[in-house]
């Protein structure tokens, strides 16, 4: 078992392979953290790490208790109002106006494996020795209430996953104004704060900054995890790189609104926490209700930021993402949305489909416009039958017929969005998040359905499983176009408003859990005008995510170096669409694009019958299909960054698991005149064992390119003069 408790010392030590995670029942029955990091020798006692700092004349000490103050403590799961001053994991405001809490150790369970989240994504085990749970229950007797902190370590890679469950035991009903996933105190701040922040086009890119004391603070009110920021961040050490030195990961399982930060105090203490975003949050707890948290995972890595993704991208890729898509190699699909977009008919995607299925492409993806009268974004979201004008045979006509080309079938649905020009507004004009009195507020002229109310879920799920049943649909792009404002529901009273939010979020989980298990054929792929809701929530339910609407192959870089921090490039949709580009209006390579969109999950995006040349196309699908195991199951490696430096060259590697081939990729924006010969290194190869490089017949030993490099002579890099210029190289083991 990898939890030992030790009661005499009423410790908690959280023991894998690798990391050990220990915490103590302190003298006021509160619980205080210890260690987090590389793993320990297990011992009985670590009280000595719980270094009670100096106290000033100015802080405050428990009555009866002038050694006992919360502000010279690390702990476990914080509270506000006696003696710590820094910011709490969780607030409780009761009738008579208190906020004041006192929850003391009672008692605690250790199992095999991981329970379910109910109505939660989560991360899920498969056989129970994978990981062991620790349940602890704190008890606030004059509140008659009890918080479960919950921990799953898992035994081989240490990922430690945490989330916590209120539960009102007694008459009255209090509100939760603030409930974290998890908090951990850090005994300093030498640290760097990584995030994945940005904008629509421009999503999760690296940004790097120097703790110091105060709150640093990232989060959403968006009513979507949002492309500003994701919901992640890590604490590295600084001299920490992509390869070496240590760094704690934090990510949240959810799609909605978070918040995640790291508070300095003035003792250098560093408080990380995660959870739930409290502002413009609350929940009402009646007698005997639990309100449960979403779950935070954290990574512990000493083997750099490549070491950090790893975990995430095994623990993601494998214990995250569920269904039979999980180890299914991904389709090379072609979406039709650039190359047309509103405006197509039945015979032009069968045309488009014809050439798509020439070239070795498998799925064909019918986007937004199929529907009801919708020629623009003005109309028809909400009205899920086909516009018979585009499809005179319906969705199943055409389906058949792309189907009778040889290609899979898929189609697009935005399922939380309502057209006031739409038949489901005039049926249901009450069906919107909205503010009585008020003007509501429209993003791409669209109003957000109200899926905090079951009747509106259930609607939805009516319409999409008829068109589901009615056709032959093996794919699914579920969109998502704006933020949520106007966040009031009509079906719920006053004093629960503040959990629309929320109950919003667990209604798209809702009907992402409906149709996931009533169609578990069907691949699904989220999107949120691109990657403005990419997170495990949704992957625990959509097995990839459309990674950005910006298709340009440069702007690609920075965004799929950022993503794959913490997502296998398996879940990142990339795909080859025209130039100039549409986002940017850059014109690069057929070659450089496909290059780009090989690392990530690979398809077009562009109108395939007017491509002169297909012979390119054809060699790209099938360098891709060739390599498609390596590329979507293998080991991922970050080399060269595009935040660093002059930010010029890119470049990364997957290599397969037994380490027998390897594709690699360099990316270099601008021509360089007279530059010297730049060298790759690659990673994650066997010392000993000679690799070809595919096209060439030179061969050199895994130590020589990892420690030497290979010297990118000419007839390794094929090269070109000009800008945008790429390096693929593949290596293969000699037997
Ligand atoms: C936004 C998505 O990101 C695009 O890929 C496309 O599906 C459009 N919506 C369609 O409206």
């Amino acid at each position: 078992m990898p939890i030992h408790y030790t009661s005499s010392t009423q410790t908690f030590h959280l023991q894998s392979k690798q990391v050990s995670y220990i915490f103590r029942v302190l003298q006021n029955g509160q619980l205080g953290h210890l260690y987090y990091g590389k793993k320990l020798t297990h011992r009985e006692d670590y009280s000595h790490l719980h270094r009670i700092e100096a106290r000033s004349n100015t802080a405050a000490v428990y009555e009866g208790n002038l050694d006992f103050s919360l502000e010279t403590i690390r702990q476990e799961f914080p509270s506000y109002g006696t003696t710590d001053f820094r910011e709490p994991a969780f607030q409780v405001e009761q009738p008579d106006g208190s906020r004041i809490t006192q929850f003391e150790f009672m008692d605690y369970a250790i199992s095999a494996g991981k329970p379910k989240l109910e109505g939660l994504p989560a991360v899920y085990t498969e056989k129970d020795k994978e990981a062991s749970t620790l349940i602890i229950r704190l008890h606030d007797d004059r509140l008659n209430m009890d918080i479960h902190l919950s921990y799953t370590i898992f035994e081989k890679t240490g990922v430690i996953t945490r989330s916590s469950s209120f539960t009102n035991r007694g008459s009255d009903t209090v509100k939760l104004s603030k409930g974290m996933s998890l908090s951990v105190d850090m005994p300093d701040y030498d640290y760097e704060m990584v995030h994945l922040s940005g904008a629509w086009a421009r999503e999760r890119h690296v940004k790097t900054r120097q703790l110091e004391e105060g709150i640093q603070q990232i989060g959403s009110t968006r009513g979507i995890s949002s492309a500003q920021h994701n919901p992640f961040f890590a604490l590295k050490r600084p001299h920490t790189t992509e390869h070496t030195g240590e760094v704690f990961g934090f990510s949240l399982v959810y799609s909605g609104n978070f918040k995640a930060q790291v508070e300095v105090d003035h003792f250098g203490t560093s408080r990380a926490m995660i959870g739930l975003n409290d502002f413009d949050f609350s929940w009402q707890l009646q007698e005997g209700e639990t309100f449960q948290t979403p779950e935070a995972v954290m990574v512990y890595s000493s083997s750099g930021m490549n070491g950090l993704s790893h975990a995430f991208h095994d623990l993601f890729s494998k214990r995250l993402v569920r269904g039979k898509w999980r180890d299914k190699e991904r389709p090379v699909l072609i979406n039709n949305w650039e190359g047309t977009y509103f405006n197509f008919t039945e015979d032009k995607i069968v045309e488009m489909a014809e050439q798509a299925k020439e070239c070795g492409i498998e799925l064909f993806v019918l986007d937004d416009g199929w529907f009801g009268k919708r020629d623009d974004d003005t109309t028809s979201l909400g009205d899920w039958s086909a516009d018979e004008r585009k499809l005179p045979n319906g969705v199943k006509g055409l389906a058949d017929k792309v189907k009778a080309a040889g290609m899979d079938f898929g189609l697009w649905f935005e399922p939380e969005m309502i057209s006031k020009e739409s038949e489901l507004y005039k049926a249901h004009p009450d069906w919107l998040l909205q503010a009585e009195g008020r003007r509501s507020s429209h993003g791409r002229n669209q109003f957000v359905l109200d899926f905090s109310r079951k009747e509106v879920v259930d609607h939805m799920y009516n319409q999409i499983a008829d068109v589901l049943k009615g056709a032959p649909i093996s794919y699914i792009k579920w969109d998502m176009n704006r933020p949520l404002t106007e966040i009031m529901s009509s079906g719920y009273p006053a004093e629960r408003q503040q959990e629309i939010a929320h109950r919003y979020v667990l209604g798209v989980y809702d009907l992402y859990e409906r149709l996931t298990s009533d169609f578990p054929d069907v691949l699904f792929e989220s999107c949120a005008s691109g990657g403005c809701r990419f997170d495990p929530g949704m992957l625990y339910y959509a097995p990839q995510t459309w990674t950005s609407d910006n298709t340009d192959a440069i702007e690609r870089l920075k965004i799929q170096y950022g993503t794959s921090f913490l997502y296998p490039i398996k879940t990142m949709g990339a795909h080859v669409s025209d130039v100039p580009n549409h986002q940017v209006h850059r014109i690069t390579s057929l070659e450089t694009r496909a290059r780009v969109s090989f690392f990530g999950n690979f398809g077009y995006e562009l109108d395939i019958t007017k491509e002169k040349d297909l012979s390119v196309l054809k060699d790209q699908v099938s360098f891709y299909k060739k390599h498609r195991t390596v590329l979507q199951e293998g080991r991922f490696y970050r080399l060269e960054s595009p935040f660093e430096g002059d930010g010029n060259v890119t470049s990364w590697m997957v290599v397969d698991e037994h380490q027998q081939q390897a594709v690699a990729a360099r990316y270099q924006v601008l021509e360089k005149p007279n530059s010297g010969l730049p060298r790759f290194y690659f990673k994650g190869l066997l010392e000993d064992v000679l690799y070809q490089v595919e096209g060439s017949d030179e061969s050199f030993y895994g130590s020589e390119l990892m420690h030497a490099g290979l010297p990118l002579q000419h007839k390794y890099t094929w090269k070109k003069q000009g800008d945008y210029q790429t390096t693929l190289l593949v290596l293969n083991a000699i037997k």
